[in-house]
């Protein structure tokens, strides 16, 4: 349970509030490469943080960020035109570049220097592993990026899915850290109807996973987040350890439950409040992706889009940012559930991991009141991130301690883990080298 006031900390990311001011430190993946293809790619609208801005690749090929809002009098720059080196408003004629200077003004006089007053809000770009990164911050020189394992490997190993989820962030991230729900939401009621291994073949570890339901949790927390162990008994003499990460603010990985599998894991990006950018990541650290396993993520398996929505299964786009990543599965139609499907094969009859996720996670309201729940055993993980987010946030505007992580960018280098362990073996020294991250070598997992 948190207090109102610890929830708010924790959820709210305006500009001037604590939580809001120390994810404006990090770098914020946004759109895909692709969504601007070329330098005469049409401007889109973006929102992040609760702020409306629009991307646009300007005629050299660099990527501006602006405040929606024309300084002159508010016209989006969304219908602007991208014209040599900037973006110009259609409504008067005043032209931007990527850094936010004006450079045209044509409604003035010409001898008026009123344009060298006038700036918009402007956020530095960069691009990386096919993805394009702003920073909100302040802090000059401009950090470096975040060095996670899936941006370092060639563009062939790695595929990225993104869609809206319409909630709160945190309460996204914390079905990621959550590892209990999975013996429930996403099972099957029969052994023979189980979901398989999203990679090859399941493993031993899965086995061992899917027969206990109630593991015990511990964490660790670090430099740069939180390791989140999930603990269930394997042999008479071993255990079987989980453990997913967080790293700040916002990166979640979870071990597979394939041999030699890729590996997956989330970016929860706010949106705003009440709305979510999620980024699915799936890589391998050593080999390209295969044709079976990117058909899997494109278009689902067995009628199953399991981690990854399907690309043919988004609604028609609507005129707002992020407009083109609203599945079918939503609450207007609850989730397609199929009440036949729940009674006679599945536990839960919405079809799609990442839709049961969004079902559940939605049907909490758009930010859950965390003061009327009930944190049980299985909640150590979440309890040992929220804390670590709020205190992050609140050290960090009083001025005690910089944001965690922000100028390390190879600690982000880590990968989950799945181990099978003596008894009396500490995971955490055991794990050690495991969870961090090697490009070009297999993640271990058993
Ligand atoms: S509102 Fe943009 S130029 Fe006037
Ligand atoms: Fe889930």
């Amino acid at each position: 349970m948190l207090s109102q006031v610890d929830n708010d900390i924790l959820t709210r990311v305006g500009a001037d509030l604590p939580m809001g001011r120390l994810l404006r430190q990090y770098w914020i993946p946004f759109l895909l490469a692709s969504d601007l293809p070329e330098p005469n790619s049409d401007p889109l609208r973006v929102r992040l943080l609760g702020e409306d801005l629009i991307a646009f690749r300007d005629t050299t090929g660099r990527i501006g960020l602006l405040a929606n809002h024309c300084p002159h009098r508010g016209a989006s720059l969304f219908f602007g035109r991208n014209e040599e080196a900037g973006l110009r408003c259609v409504y008067h004629g005043w032209k931007f570049d990527v850094d936010g200077t004006c450079l045209d003004m044509p409604n003035e006089p010409p001898e008026s220097d009123f344009k060298d007053k006038v700036r918009v809000l402007a956020y530095p770009c960069v691009e990386r592993a096919g993805v394009i990164w702003t920073y909100m911050g302040s802090v000059k020189p401009l950090p470096a990026l975040p060095d996670l394992e899936w941006a370092l490997v060639p563009d062939d190993q790695r595929y990225l899915s993104l869609r809206v989820q319409e909630c709160n962030w945190v309460q996204s991230l914390e079905g990621a850290i959550d590892a209990s729900h999975s013996n429930f939401l996403h099972s099957a009621l029969k052994k023979k109807d189980a979901p398989p291994a999203l990679f090859g073949e399941m493993t031993q570890g899965a086995v061992y996973r899917d027969r206990d339901p109630h593991p015990h949790f511990e964490t660790l927390t670090h430099a740069h987040g939180v390791l989140v162990a999930a603990r269930r008994d394997a042999e008479p003499d071993t255990y079987y350890w989980r453990i997913n990460q967080f790293l700040m603010p916002f990166y979640t990985v979870f071990p597979p439950t394939g041999g030699d599998p890729p590996c997956s894991g989330h970016m929860w990006v706010p949106i705003d409040d009440n709305n979510t950018l999620v980024w699915h990541f799936t890589y391998h650290p050593r080999r390209p992706l295969s044709e079976p396993e990117l058909h899997a993520m494109r278009y689902g398996r067995n009628g199953q889009d399991a981690f990854h929505a399907a690309l043919d299964r988004f609604r028609a786009p609507l005129a707002r940012a992020y407009g083109g990543l609203h599945p079918d599965r939503a609450r207007s139609n609850d989730y397609l559930l199929d009440r036949q499907l729940q009674r006679t094969r599945q536990f839960f009859g919405v079809v799609g991991g990442w839709a049961q996720d969004a079902a559940v996670q939605e049907s909490m309201g758009a930010i859950y009141a965390r003061w009327q729940e009930h944190l049980g055993s299985s909640d150590v993980g979440i309890i040992a991130v929220r804390r670590y987010l709020i205190d992050a946030a609140r050290e960090f505007v009083e001025g005690h301690a910089a944001p965690p992580g922000a100028a390390d960018p190879h600690g982000y280098c880590a990968r989950p883990a799945a181990l099978l362990l003596g008894r009396d073996a500490s995971w955490a020294d055991a794990a050690k080298d495991a969870l961090k991250g090697h490009p070009g070598e297999s993640l271990v997992v058993v």
